[in-house]
């Protein structure tokens, strides 16, 4: 990453959002279909949480794939090219590896070669933790445009025998620009906060070093997301309005200054108790969890760049988004914003398949899509097909074959050469 020495010396950097950009997979599990896999309703979904479906992402895709096309979709925007980035900050709680960082597989995707690049672990957080620290980065002189993403694939990480818990959540990416100026606007206040107390309210037990996986991890379904939903939504709805309250103090404003809140999206119930606890309408509220449910750190992104695209965003408006997830964390931005809305139509120009994950040369893993969710979306995965010694560290032309989602055998499949068959 450089550091324009020039841009130490002055006191008055900004840094503003010029670009952003969405991307939600295709694929759409509705309350219907989640009827046929645990024992809910459609009714009982949409009154306690207000979601009506929620998008998956197909076979092939990835947190990287996704984030990768919402990260290009904002740099288009901001009109600039993938190589003026020199800093990307991914927000996820469900990377494609441990490692490396689901952050360095964007880089390269997106054909950068000068970013630092590192992803921040603040579960539904994430995206308002890595605005900040990229926020950070860019007044004090050490970035000049920075590429923040959230993004996850939540449904690969879901127990689909847990009712609590597997009708929350979806896929999906969103993405912003920062950029360095010296004109007035960008982020005005800042709040970040972490709750120990609520570490194991939602967790994901095993994997890690403190039960790394063995069959009896998977035996115990210790690889899924657990929650304590009622203690969740106590604190969430305990949090987010004082969070968002700090943030807009330190703007110098009062909540009733702001034009639009993007909350967390993640129960409609919640987004109401933040509205009531600061004495606003729900039309100052922004909300899309009916169509997307929790994409948790790719949630607020998500719903900026709709709530731009859709008309709720003018120049010179104050807007705060505000996030609460595992951890307990908590983060808002309250900032004022300068970019023409109108540019968003730009980010249509970017189609998802320009964008190719490089696969592992000499490695594949399993089915990407749990058994209980391609059982009842109609897609079976029946099996990878591809040779491994087809492929072999340095043959360029077998890599790029799969990375062109060709597969060495010249046959359709998906960018891991994995057959999906509807
Ligand atoms: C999960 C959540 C929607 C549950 O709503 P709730 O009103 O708190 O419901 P409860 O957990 O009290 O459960 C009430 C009953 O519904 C049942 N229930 C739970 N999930 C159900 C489902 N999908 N369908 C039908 N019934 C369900 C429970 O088993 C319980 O039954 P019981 O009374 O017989 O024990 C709510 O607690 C919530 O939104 N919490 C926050 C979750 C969140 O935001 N997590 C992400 C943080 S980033």
């Amino acid at each position: 990453m450089t550091t324009p020495s020039s841009d130490r010396a002055r006191t008055s950097r900004q840094a503003h959002v010029t670009g952003w950009g969405r991307y939600a997979p295709a694929q759409v599990l509705t309350n219907a279909d989640l009827e046929r896999m645990v024992d809910t309703s459609d009714e009982w979904i949409r009154s306690r949480t207000g979601i009506r479906e929620r998008r998956v992402a197909a076979a092939h895709e990835t947190t990287a794939s996704m984030a990768a096309v919402a990260g290009l979709r904002a740099i288009a925007v901001a009109g600039l090219q993938p190589d003026d980035i020199d800093l990307i900050l991914l927000g996820t709680l469900t990377p494609d590896y441990w490692m490396p960082s689901t952050a360095a597989l964007v880089k390269e995707a997106i054909g950068n070669t000068r970013a630092a690049a590192m992803d921040v672990m603040a579960a539904c957080s994430g995206f308002v933790y890595a605005y900040a620290s990229a926020h950070a980065h860019i007044v004090s002189g050490m970035a000049r445009h920075a590429l923040v993403i959230g993004a996850e694939t939540l449904t690969r990480f879901l127990d689909y025998s847990d009712r609590n818990t597997c009708i929350l959540f979806g896929d999906g990416a969103g993405a912003v620009v920062l950029s360095a100026s010296d004109e007035p606007g960008g982020g005005l206040g800042i709040e970040l906060t972490t709750e120990p107390s609520g570490a194991y309210m939602i967790w994901l037990p095993a994997g890690g070093a403190k039960a790394p996986p063995s069959l009896d991890t998977l035996a115990r379904r210790e690889h899924f997301i657990r929650m304590e939903g009622r203690e969740t939504y106590r604190f969430a709805t305990r949090t987010l309005a004082t969070t968002a309250l700090t943030a807009v103090e330190r703007a110098g404003l009062q909540p009733s200054d702001i034009d639009l809140f993007i909350p967390h999206q993640a129960n409609i119930r919640i987004i109401e108790a933040v509205a009531k606890g600061l004495d606003l309408p729900m039309e100052r509220m922004f909300v899309n969890v009916d169509r997307y449910g929790n994409t948790s750190a790719a949630s607020i992104p998500i719903a900026l760049a709709e709530a731009v695209d859709s008309g709720r965003v003018k120049v010179g408006d104050d807007i705060v988004m505000v996030a609460f997830g595992a951890g307990f964390t908590s983060g808002a931005i309250a900032l004022r914003w300068t970019a023409d809305p109108a540019r968003g139509a730009i980010a249509d120009t970017i189609a998802p398949d320009v964008v190719r994950i490089r696969p592992p040369v000499d490695w594949d893993s399993a089915e990407a899509i749990p058994p209980a969710l391609a059982a009842v979306l109609g897609g079976t995965v029946v099996g990878d097909e591809t040779d491994l010694d087809d492929i072999v560290p340095g043959d360029a032309d077998a890599g790029a074959a799969a990375a062109e989602g060709h597969g060495p055998d010249g046959r359709g499949s998906d960018a891991r050469g994995t057959k999906v068959h509807a």
